[in-house]
């Protein structure tokens, strides 16, 4: 069988990898029956990030103070998640990384999402804290950008395609716990596109649902590069967390 996250959690397959199969009901929750859906799959987590973890962040040394915090911020997830704390993780543009690109924020927020997503698991089969929906979702901001002018152009099909693809990431943006927003602020966008995110913005923002954004913009800048009503809010649900440093995706593969 592949790999399965509950694993380290359970005390049945942790010491009897054979007896982890399909006939174990958490397991197929998470994982579907060929191992490949379920929930994690739901996610939308993009594979290089499947494996971030709080063990794993590489965060530390360059990031002594954000680390830190984020520890925290994952050793309490559920019942922050739960009180609608969000994160702002952002990098500042400087002389040594001229993007801020490289600084660990997808890896985090990923790591934040893999967290909460198997605590959430583990209280539900447990009878807990049951859901009914996804708990979390991870959308890249512009492929949800892209999706949305999809709709109004191409062919009839794909026009198609886009709005149902479109219609379905609103839904869960607007209704699920933790919502990871990745690279907001990336590029300009239109003012249609525009309402439309201030939409599901101000709905997580009133309904106190916690969202944890990533960006290479600033909080202060926010508002030039997407629009003023958006960067309030965006502010008004997050803590700011800044990422400092080299980019660490440069250097070679040896
Ligand atoms: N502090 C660090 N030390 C070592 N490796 C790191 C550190 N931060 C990130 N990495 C590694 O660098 C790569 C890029 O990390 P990540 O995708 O999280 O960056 P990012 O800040 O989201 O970048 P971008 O702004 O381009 O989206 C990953 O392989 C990650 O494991
Ligand atoms: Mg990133």
């Amino acid at each position: 069988m592949s790999e399965n996250v509950l694993q380290p959690y359970c005390k049945k397959c942790s010491s009897d990898a054979a007896a982890c199969d399909f006939t174990c009901f958490p397991r197929v929750l998470m994982h579907g029956e060929k191992g490949n859906g379920g929930i994690w799959a739901a996610t939308g987590v993009p594979k290089r990030y499947r494996n971030s973890f709080l063990s794993t962040l590489p965060t530390a040394e360059q990031n002594p103070q954000a680390h830190k915090f984020v520890t925290r911020y994952i050793e309490k997830v559920t019942s922050l998640v739960e009180r609608g704390v969000g994160l702002y993780l952002y990098s500042m543009p400087n002389a040594e990384n001229r993007k801020g690109t490289g600084t660990g924020k997808t890896t985090i927020a990923t790591a934040i999402l893999n967290e909460f997503t198997i605590k959430r698991v583990i209280e539900n089969v447990k009878g807990e804290n049951t859901f009914t929906d996804h708990p979390s979702l991870f959308v890249k901001a512009s492929e949800l950008q892209n999706t949305f002018n999809e709709q109004f152009r191409g062919t009839d099909d794909s026009r198609q395609k886009a709005t149902t693809k479109f219609s379905r990431y609103k839904k869960q943006m607007l209704s699920t716990e933790l919502l990871v927003i990745d690279d907001i602020a990336l590029r300009g966008t239109t003012e249609a596109y525009q309402d439309v995110f201030y939409e599901i913005i101000d709905k997580r923002y009133n309904e106190e649902l916690a969202t944890i954004f990533t960006s290479n913009t600033p909080l202060d800048n926010l508002g030039e590069v997407l629009n003023y009503q958006i960067a309030s809010r965006v502010e008004g649900m997050t803590e700011g967390v800044l990422l400092k440093g080299k980019d660490n995706r440069k250097g070679g593969i040896l």
